[in-house]
């Protein structure tokens, strides 16, 4: 955790109250000078923090981000989250976590950014990605698995992010292939994940989640493609960040170690059950019809098309 992190948490465990810089610099083990500098770097991002001689410093407000040390209060996990770094500033969490994973991160290294400058979506496009309303997330996995089986883990964080939305906030989250969340047909939630590998060895895998949790209807951009949504419009509750990423980091934890131990056979009848589109008769990009009837171990879709074969899709636009 940084220094920053730290004083910000120190802060929000006192809230409204003053905290010498003696205390700030005994309880970091930095000099008086740093938590000085530390103060002003804060304030140079947007913090309103009061000094008084006598009292010391008492944070008066700011922006609400994620800190490090209130997302890891109580959370359990056995391999993701071993080190979590939140930043306020990214240009992409995909692009600060693969560079982490080439230089030799550990699985389970977690990267969160406030805002994201160049947040990445799926076929090149970008995700709106503003400042301290929703989550930009992407996690380092280093499994001992068979390259063909990676695209498996998209399912299993679809269905973290669909549970966690369902459990905590009652929304009604359901997951379209290959990797949205949606509710009501509306997008809340994305997924990139990304990977490194020869031909029988995976290197690393980044899971890229961005969930809309704050973000009111004005912040969406008119020119979104595709209908949009977020937590607080759903529900009209704004959301405990620090606790949705608590929950969806302990659940991704759980349902990663299943699937280690396991394989695909629980994920994949999770995403089942998640899947508005099982037993539904659809199109893939306009062009072909069928029933769906399931997905495959390599992440395709399997079709049932009206002469009773099952077809497999590999990518393409699925639609009721
Ligand atoms: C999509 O197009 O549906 C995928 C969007 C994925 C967005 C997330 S936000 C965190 C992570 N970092 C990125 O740059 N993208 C992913």
């Amino acid at each position: 955790m940084t220094s920053r992190d730290k004083i910000l948490s120190l802060f929000r465990s006192h809230p409204d109250a003053f905290i010498s810089g003696q205390e700030i610099s005994q309880q970091l083990n930095i000099s008086r000078a740093a938590v000085w500098k530390q103060v002003e770097l804060l304030r140079e991002q947007g913090f309103e923090i009061e000094a008084q001689r006598s009292k010391g410093y008492r944070l008066v407000d700011g922006p609400d981000l994620l800190l490090a040390a209130e997302i890891e209060k109580g959370l359990n996990c056995s391999h993701l989250s071993t080190t979590l770094i939140c930043l306020p500033e990214l240009d992409s969490t995909n692009a600060r976590a693969r560079q982490l994973a080439e230089e030799d991160a550990a699985e389970g290294t977690v990267v969160i950014a406030d805002r994201q400058s160049a947040g990445r979506g799926r076929l090149g496009r970008c995700w709106e990605s503003p400042s301290a309303v929703n989550l930009y997330c992407s996690i380092l996995l280093r499994p001992q698995i068979p390259v063909q089986q990676a695209p498996q883990l998209t399912f299993l964080s679809a269905v973290a992010v669909a549970e966690t939305l369902q459990q905590l906030y009652r929304i009604d989250a359901k997951v379209k292939w290959p990797n949205d969340v949606l509710v009501d047909g509306k997008k809340i939630a994305g997924l990139l994940n990304e990977m490194n590998a020869e031909t029988e060895q995976i290197h690393f895998v980044i899971l890229g989640i961005g969930v809309n949790l704050n973000m009111s209807t004005e912040q969406f951009p008119e020119e979104l493609n595709y209908p949009a949504t977020s937590v607080l419009i759903e529900t009209g509750q704004q959301v405990d960040r620090p606790a949705f990423v608590r929950a969806l980091l302990q659940l991704l934890d759980d349902y990663y170690g299943e699937f280690l131990q396991q394989g695909f056979v629980s994920i994949r009848r999770r995403w089942e059950t998640l899947c508005d589109m099982m037993s539904q008769r659809v199109s893939v990009d306009n062009s072909m019809f069928g029933t769906v009837v399931g997905l495959d171990s390599d992440g395709a879709l399997r079709l049932q098309l009206d002469d009773g074969h099952i077809e497999r899709v590999m990518a393409g636009d699925v639609r009721p």
